[in-house]
């Protein structure tokens, strides 16, 4: 049977990687084989654009646009390289972050002034090429929360973790569904506990892929 494809979205520190870890456990207890993979990937543009992220290199810092194609390049190597060989053996891949970050994150750090419902369409459509999710999960996080949450789980901050652009962010995330009207798009309310965001995003996925039949 061909794999599932599942994105788990969201703003820095809203719980994407806590999540995933917990899922990824619940599936496999539950007998599926899943892969758990992220992006920017691991592959060689992936690690290019972590370097920025990082601040590592500082060499020719990419802006919005060259930023958004970099993600682009990325995501195509990654599914074919990646995504559709785990798909094709039948395992549910696990995806933190896909090609609604771009669209947010890319819309959203665009100079002021800029149209930004139209660079929204710009990234969509530069990353229709990429394999659809069958299921998004769009964790939605007030900022000031994953601030805090991000605070306390230490480490560098990084290019992109300002408090006003993490607004902006967030807004950009709410536009998602009427961009990508044939994607199925799920807001899961990440102020709640780890459990209970657990549990819904377990009965969601299940229920929508039927994994438990
Ligand atoms: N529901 C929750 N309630 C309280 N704290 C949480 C919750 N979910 C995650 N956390 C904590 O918040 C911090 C950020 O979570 P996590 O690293 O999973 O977020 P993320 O979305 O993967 O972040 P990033 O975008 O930076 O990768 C971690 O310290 C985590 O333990
Ligand atoms: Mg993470």
């Amino acid at each position: 049977m061909a794999g599932r494809f599942i994105v788990v979205d969201g703003v820095d520190g809203a719980g994407k990687s806590t999540q995933i870890e917990r899922l990824s456990a619940a599936l496999t207890a539950r007998g599926e084989r899943v892969h758990v993979t992220c992006e920017p990937s691991g592959w060689p543009i992936g690690q290019l654009i972590r370097r920025y992220l990082r601040g590592d290199l500082k060499d020719g810092v990419p802006g919005w646009s060259s930023m958004a194609l970099l993600f682009a390049a990325d995501r195509m190597q990654h599914v074919e390289h990646e995504i559709e060989p785990h798909l094709a053996a039948g395992e549910v891949v696990l995806c933190d972050r896909y090609d609604a970050s771009s669209i947010a994150y890319q819309s959203a750090i665009a100079p002021d002034g800029a149209d930004r419902d139209a660079l929204m369409r710009w990234i969509a459509t530069v990353n229709e090429p990429a394999r659809r999710p069958d299921l998004v999960l769009l964790l939605d996080l007030d900022p000031n929360v994953a601030a805090a949450r991000r605070s306390q789980r230490g480490g560098e901050a990084e290019l992109y973790e300002k408090l006003d652009l993490q607004r902006r962010i967030r807004a950009q995330y709410e536009k998602l569904g009427a961009l990508r009207p044939n994607d199925r798009i799920v807001r899961i309310d990440a102020s709640r506990s780890i459990d209970l965001i657990h549990e819904e995003i377990l009965a969601v996925t299940t229920e929508a892929l039927g994994l438990n039949r």
